[in-house]
């Protein structure tokens, strides 16, 4: 039995027990995958400030994300096809993460549609739209997200268009998995996987299927996510959505300090910055490079959360630290998910938890409102000088 001490583990594990096509679908960025080495490398750049003989008892890493209380300031990011990593993926993380008492994010290419896992679990979780062109699928969805009681919404807006991952093309990456020879060959090693998929009905888009007009089954999906995405996107078709909504709202993939300052026009809530977790636009910044000079530019007049890179609670305080005030993990807890289910995934939220209450005490901290730039040791020129 392998000893999980860190997240590195549950990798190892996933990798063994989920197909191929799925892994590979986790664990790549796109084209050379520069921007997602560097999301995770970047991070290691930064080092603490190890201070000694400051008293440590009642520490806490509770904070709040959008008004509403967390275990640490770390939120499930949307994730599609996620039920295919493991049967009922959503639900399960869901329970994982309302259970540990942070938010859970749904993706609009969920496997599970929103009511579903609605129905599995009790606390209200947030619901990432894509922006698609069918106005009347988005209001239906955005209904659909009202009624299921979702406490916000996050609106991705760096996927108007599809970043290139080498590996989806060559392994023919669908959900429900197309039983090639190569896929089944690679299927029969991943016994405990197939089992579950076998009994579990969920295994198409939960939240489109059915939905969205002229996709009746899955093999019609891929043709409409390719027409569907709206290349047009802009500002004011943001604000549009915003309106649409009415509730919370959260913009995901923001990079670049004058998309944050939009982002504030258009009366966002929060924005991510983010970079996909390296999966869209190859050679773009890493996000915590990005994060120093978004914080300074909004941080007073907006939420900013963080994602991309993170693999501990060692970067969560890192990203903390230069003011991001929540951070959302996607592979982290995909890998939890894909080893142990949803013990895998509370797992994950436990080593990143650990290593990020043991981290502030050795900086010197006992709450995360006391953590600020000052515990870091940041390289100079860390952001960069690009002409
Ligand atoms: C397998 C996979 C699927 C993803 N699907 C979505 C999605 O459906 N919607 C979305 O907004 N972001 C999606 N993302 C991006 C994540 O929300 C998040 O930005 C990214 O995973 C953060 O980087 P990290 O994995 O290094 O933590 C996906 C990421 C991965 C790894």
């Amino acid at each position: 039995m392998t000893v999980i001490t860190e997240i590195e583990d549950l990798r190892r594990l996933y990798r063994r027990r989920v197909p191929k096509m799925f892994y590979d679908y986790c664990e790549t960025g796109s084209w050379s995958q520069q921007t997602f080495r560097e999301n995770t490398t970047d991070f290691d750049q930064i080092r603490f400030r190890q201070r000694v003989a400051i008293d440590m008892t009642n520490r806490s890493t509770a904070v709040e994300m959008l008004g509403q209380e967390v275990a640490m300031p770390v939120a499930l990011a949307p994730v599609g096809l996620t039920g295919m990593q493991h049967a009922d993926g959503e639900i399960l993380a869901a329970r994982a993460a309302e259970n540990f008492g942070v938010p859970f994010t749904l993706s609009t290419l969920s496997i599970c549609s929103i009511e579903d896992v609605a129905a599995h679990t009790r606390k209200p979780f947030w619901f990432q739209v894509y922006t698609l062109k069918d106005d009347d699928f988005m209001q239906r969805l955005m209904a659909r997200a009202h009624d299921a009681g979702c406490s916000a919404i996050v609106i991705t807006l760096d996927l108007q268009v599809h970043g290139q991952r080498h590996k989806d093309l060559k392994n023919g990456l669908s959900a429900p998995p197309k039983l090639t020879p190569a896929a089944l060959a690679n299927m029969a090693t991943k016994i405990g996987w197939g089992l579950k998929m076998l009994r579990t009905p969920r295994r198409g888009f939960g939240n489109v299927i059915g939905h969205a007009e002229g996709v009746s089954d899955p093999s019609s999906l891929s043709a409409w996510t390719a027409e569907a995405f709206d290349a047009a996107l802009d500002w004011d078709r943001v604000r549009q959505l915003i309106d649409m909504w009415g509730g919370k709202v959260i913009l995901k993939g923001i990079l670049d300090v004058e998309d944050a300052k939009k982002a504030v026009e258009v009366g966002a809530d929060a924005i991510v910055v983010s970079n996909h977790g390296g999966r869209q636009l190859d050679g773009a910044l890493s996000s915590i490079r990005a994060l120093p000079a978004i914080v300074d530019a909004v941080g007073d007049r907006i939420e900013v959360h963080f994602d991309s890179g993170i693999r501990s609670g060692q970067d969560v305080l890192k990203a903390w630290a230069l003011g991001a005030r929540g951070c959302m993990i996607g592979r982290a807890f995909v890998y939890g998910l894909g080893a142990m289910g949803q013990a895998g995934v509370t797992r994950a939220l436990e080593l990143i938890h650990k290593e990020l209450d043991t981290t502030m005490a050795l900086c010197g901290r006992r709450t995360l409102a006391d953590v600020d730039r000052d515990i870091l040791l940041v390289p100079e020129g860390f952001e960069g000088r690009w002409a």
